[in-house]
């Protein structure tokens, strides 16, 4: 629940003017519309308020407001390019946010070590374009790369479009510059591909959704760009025959790099909200983008087509990428990122709509799409209120007991917090718990999310 606007003129104003010392009278943004964009999630669901959005410009000025802060009690939640889903990045509790935006230079890529080191406010798509221009590519890749940036990927570890190929974002992490809780400064930045010298920190950080210390800039290992890229949309006739084309193309093509599953009423929806013509002369139940140095074909596809130009393969990316849009302009949806083991994934697909239907008080609708060959479906659910869980509750239920995680890609956040131990067991909770004490000691980095 949204921290009220009451509580919030009195909670924190006394830290105001030494925020203003440590980053300057510029960087402290109080008003009202100033600190609005920073207050709601990318999904539209977690909306909260601030007394103050902070926007250091250096490491040095993120240990000094985490340092005051800590002095002060006072609790912060770092936040990147905000295009989180789960509700991890905003102060739905009156926090203060502590933006890293301001972070964006970048010493940039190293070619003969093939890496690129930046700050955490870089955009996703920035890395893209210095990887590209110096000879190499970077493997971590999804729809809103031009405004998420390169700390909100590490602190959730994002996964994306070619995880397949590449790993998720803790494969790529071989560096790390980070503020923990108690305002120290850990770096380590060298990037050496074999560094055996210890705990290794990026994985800690990787995925610990801001709670651990605060990304501060990162060394990340690029990789050999493909020789070149085809883009196949591939059309069936089953949602079973998709999703095994998926895993059967994990196999049998070797320079695979995505296989991205949507379906006919994601498609269509996609198609009518941003103003796209069918891609096939008829309708089928469930599609893959494929992307690959070869002109891929699949056991099972009932139709399909392949291009190779920029522009027309941008074009068959859209009817994928354009799925997260285009469920939002129906009501800030319900979000799921789950895996499911191999031989689940289908059977999770037929049995999720009659779960849900069952759980929702009120008519819902169900989109699904997702990474089909990483076992990774995102399953959306419009209609709900936003603090209806019920439909939360069952979804995650059904999740793991067919043997699945609750969260593939997107964190836990507050969305999943109190289903964190369908997960994990009280034993793993407690270590979570006691890193967190040794590295947050007063508990005022992001203290609402992830841990139950
Ligand atoms: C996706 O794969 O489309 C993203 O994870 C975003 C989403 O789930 O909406
Ligand atoms: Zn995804």
């Amino acid at each position: 629940m949204a921290a009220s606007d009451a509580a919030l003129a009195c909670q924190h104003r006394e830290v105001l003017p030494e925020l203003v010392d440590v980053v300057g009278p510029h960087h402290v943004l109080t008003a009202p519309d100033e600190v609005a964009p920073y207050c709601t999630d990318f999904s539209g669901r977690y909306r909260g308020a601030t007394v103050a959005v902070v926007q250091p410009g250096t490491v040095d000025e993120v240990a000094g407001v985490v340092r005051l802060c800590r002095r002060e009690g006072v609790a912060v939640v770092p936040q990147g390019g905000n295009t989180g889903l789960v509700g991890g990045g905003v102060p739905v509790d009156g926090e203060v946010v502590v933006s890293l935006r301001r972070l964006d230079g970048a010493e940039g890529v190293r070619p003969e070590a093939g890496h690129w080191t930046g700050g955490a406010g870089v955009a996703l798509g920035a890395v893209h374009e210095a990887a590209a221009a110096a000879g190499w590519a970077y493997g971590v890749d999804f729809a809103s790369r031009d405004a998420a940036t390169v700390g909100g990927t590490i602190a959730t570890n994002a996964g994306g479009l070619r995880v397949l190929r590449y790993g998720d974002t803790r494969a790529q992490v071989i560096g790390v510059e980070a503020v923990l809780g108690d305002g120290s400064v850990v770096s380590h930045l060298g990037g050496l591909v074999k560094d055996n010298t210890g705990y290794h920190l990026p994985s800690l950080l990787c995925g610990s959704e801001g709670t651990l210390g605060i990304v501060t800039a990162a060394t990340l290992r690029l990789v050999p760009p493909p020789e070149r890229r085809i883009t196949s949309l591939l059309a069936f006739d089953s949602v079973d025959r998709a999703v095994q084309a998926a895993y059967d193309l994990r196999r049998d093509v070797r320079t695979l790099e995505a296989a991205e599953l949507f379906l006919a009423s994601g498609l269509d929806l996609v198609c009518r909200v941003c103003g796209l013509p069918s891609p096939f002369a008829t309708p089928h139940a469930a599609y893959l983008v494929v992307e690959a140095a070869e002109d891929v074909r699949a056991v099972g596809a009932a139709d399909a087509v392949s291009v190779a130009g920029a522009a027309e393969r941008a074009g068959l990316w859209r009817y994928r990428e354009g799925h997260t849009r285009a469920v939002n302009t129906l009501g800030a949806p319900h979000k799921f990122d789950v895996t499911l083991p191999p031989p689940a994934l289908a059977e999770f697909m037929h049995a999720v709509a009659p779960v849900v239907e069952a759980a929702a008080p009120v008519p819902v609708r169900t989109w699904m799409w997702g990474h089909a060959a990483d076992g990774n479906v995102h399953v959306n659910v419009t209609g709900l209120a936003p603090e209806e869980e019920r439909v939360d509750e069952a979804v995650l239920r059904l999740v793991a007991a067919l043997g699945g995680s609750i969260s593939a890609e997107h964190g836990i956040g507050r969305a999943k917090r109190a289903w964190l131990g369908l997960n994990r067991s009280d034993a793993e909770v407690a270590a979570f718990r006691a890193i967190k004490r040794a590295l947050d000691p007063d508990g005022i980095l992001n203290p609402n999310v992830l841990l139950p």
